[in-house]
């Protein structure tokens, strides 16, 4: 019977210790969204607090746990045991005192890091190196913009997300370009309900409140100065920047995964973003790019465009052209969606689109057509394109385009026919 009983216990601390195994399986600190593999100050400010948080309650994990242990063992009722109850430590002045004197200085240990990291993350660093008009060379920059930091505003919507660069003029939705090494502001505003902006990598979570605008700031990979500090770095100023530039392309110029961090309705789940950190001149190229916007498929003035439309728009008559015509007529999608060049492309209640075919991913994060090398799957953002306008009800369940258009794509009782959608798809895959 003994027998039976401590196999049974064993077969038990074997299974527990199998699946404790295989859950641990499961943690890994290289993870695209992990807060262990920072990649710049203000996360990294907030790891080396997140840790220093861990030993001190380890250390009282430890310490509490090796006594109780000790009581547990040592004190414990054996057979015929004969001994009186051990001496009562309750109300002794020195283990009161002492308790309360330790608990008071963990506390304190772990209060002055936090106050500290607070402050740094709360305000804008202000330095040369963050300073807008000294390293973005891109035409259109107000005189008076020119010392301020990067602003971004991000706009949270159910459920994706607009990034305005007021100081450039710009708008972009879902996949934020950022410059690397450099300090940037965000302005967080809700259009609807609170959401929660997240870039694990970069930085740890602030609300986005409707009725209100929360502040953070963000720059992925170190400043010039602190990357210097951090390596000893030394040579001539040129020798220093171009390791420093080195630095920024080898370890912080990436893909970063972000995700809506607070509960906002069907599908918060799949309220996702990116960011994609480049070099300044590859920023400059994007920026420039997005003002530019985009002429006809068919290198006609918008003006001529839209006037054949009008007069005999059988001319227009291959996919991309016919794509653009449902685009702005039939299926209604310019009422919501703004592409910049086309004059009458100005919606604002959905993602702005002018290079929607150069994310690398759609549906706010939710599909992806990234290919292994980090250039765009054309084949799969055909796919995603064409799932997202014919179901887009099942990709991001309750989004406003199905709502807005009575539960479908074009008038009720005259959907799109697959043709349409592939032909708007096509279209969507030139706005590069
Ligand atoms: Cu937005 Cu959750």
């Amino acid at each position: 019977m003994k027998n039976a009983s401590s196999g049974l216990r064993k077969l038990i601390a074997l299974a527990i210790s199998l699946i404790t195994l295989t859950l641990l399986g499961g943690c890994d600190v290289n993870t695209r969204m992990s807060t262990f593999d920072t990649k710049g100050p203000v996360a990294e400010t907030q790891y080396e607090l997140f840790m220093i948080t861990v030993w001190v309650s380890t250390f009282i994990f430890v310490l509490v746990g090796a006594f109780y242990l000790v009581a547990m063992f040592k004190f414990r009722e054996k057979k015929n045991d004969t001994r009186p109850l051990p001496t009562q430590g309750h109300g002794n002045p020195l283990v009161e005192i002492g308790l309360i004197g330790a608990s008071i200085l963990l506390l304190v240990i772990i209060a002055v890091p936090t106050l500290r990291a607070i402050w740094y993350t709360h305000d804008i660093p202000f330095s040369e190196e963050s300073q807008l008009g000294e390293w973005y060379q891109g035409d259109g920059l107000a005189a008076a913009e020119e010392d301020n930091v990067l602003t971004i505003r991000v706009n949270g919507y159910q459920w994706w997300w607009a990034f305005d660069y007021p100081q450039l003029g710009i708008s972009t939705a879902n996949e934020m370009v950022i410059p690397a090494g450099k300090v940037i502001r965000l302005e967080l505003r809700s259009k609807d309900v609170i959401h929660s902006f997240w870039l694990p990598r970069i930085a740890g979570k602030v609300d986005l409140i409707p009725g209100r605008t929360n502040q953070m700031w963000i720059q992925a990979g170190d400043s010039f100065e602190a990357w210097q500090e951090k390596n000893n770095a030394t040579g001539t100023d040129e020798e220093l920047r171009a390791a420093y530039a080195q630095y920024l392309q080898d370890e912080i110029h990436n893909y970063y995964y972000g995700q809506c961090a607070e509960y906002c309705g069907d599908s918060h789940a799949r309220m996702l973003f990116r960011s994609t950190v480049v070099g300044d001149d590859e920023f400059a190229d994007w920026v420039s790019d997005i003002k530019q916007g985009h002429t006809t498929p068919n290198g006609m003035s918008w003006d001529d465009w839209y006037s054949t439309l009008n007069d005999s728009p059988e001319t227009l008559s291959d996919d991309i052209n016919q794509g653009l015509n449902l685009f702005m007529t039939r299926g209604k999608c310019a009422t919501c969606h703004a592409v910049n060049g086309n004059p009458r492309a100005l919606g604002v209640a959905g993602p702005n689109l002018t290079k929607v075919a150069s994310r690398l991913s759609m549906a706010a994060g939710w599909l992806n057509h990234r290919a292994e090398d980090g250039s765009v799957d054309e084949a799969q953002q055909y796919e995603n394109f064409f799932k997202w306008i014919k179901e887009t009800d099942v990709v991001k369940p309750g989004n406003r385009m199905w709502k807005a258009n009575g539960g479908g794509i074009g008038e009720l009782d005259e959907l799109l026919t697959d043709d349409e959608i592939r032909k708007i798809s096509l279209y969507l895959q030139t706005l590069k």
